[in-house]
């Protein structure tokens, strides 16, 4: 990835679709306010503020548009805005995957057809060696959707980044794109 604009794809799961952010999506950022880890942990707006939602949109944009990394809605079959997840770039081999799913839309499937469907595009971008996520230990539901994309845990991180204040241990999980394998000789 380079900080030229980026075109986002639309990409199709079996059972949502990840596309733009759409200034229509914005009770959905509205309810991810509300939510008691999502904006402890994102950018997410901390209050369900209808410019603050709008802004957190436009800024999905901007990352696009800066080069910074891609910024999906994940839509259900509807096209109704369900969650996010999104790539961003770790120096220039490596990206970082981030995902939520409003409280409302859980446990149906949506952040771990979501992972798998990005995981497998951003399998085929050129010069990405390795995909990782960052996970709390206590975040069952978060490691499980990793774990179903087919993602590694590597070790446990200690004190790797602060939340609310409190410095939190992180699980590291990874998944080597094909073209990583062929070119360690794993496959
Ligand atoms: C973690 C999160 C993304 C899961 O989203 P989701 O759409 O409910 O997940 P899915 O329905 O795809 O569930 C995938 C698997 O995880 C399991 N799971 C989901 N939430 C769970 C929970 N709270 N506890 C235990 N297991 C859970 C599901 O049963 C499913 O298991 P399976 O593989 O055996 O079928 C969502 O709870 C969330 O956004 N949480 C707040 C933000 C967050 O934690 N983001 C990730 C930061 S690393």
């Amino acid at each position: 990835m380079s900080d030229a604009p980026l075109v986002l794809p639309i990409l199709s799961g079996r059972q949502v679709r990840l596309r733009e952010w759409r200034d229509t999506d914005v009770a959905l950022v509205q309810e991810a306010s509300r939510d008691t880890l999502i904006p402890l942990v994102t950018t997410v707006p901390r209050t369900p503020d209808e410019t603050a939602a709008v802004a957190f949109i436009r800024r999905q944009h901007q990352r696009l548009e800066s080069g910074a990394g891609y910024a999906f809605a994940i839509a259900d079959l509807d096209d109704r805005a369900v969650g996010h997840i999104g790539l961003s770039p770790v120096g220039r081999t490596r990206a970082s995957v981030g995902y939520w799913v409003a409280a409302s839309q859980r446990r149906r499937g949506c952040a771990a057809d979501a992972l798998a469907t990005l995981t497998s595009w951003a399998s085929t971008l050129e010069r990405l060696d390795r995909l990782e996520l960052y996970v709390e230990p206590a975040n069952e539901g978060s490691w499980r959707v990793a774990e179903s994309a087919g993602y590694e845990r590597e070790g446990l991180l200690k004190a790797w980044q602060r939340i609310d204040g409190r410095p939190r241990d992180m699980y590291m999980y990874a998944q080597l794109t094909e073209r990583a394998r062929v070119g360690a000789g794993r496959s």
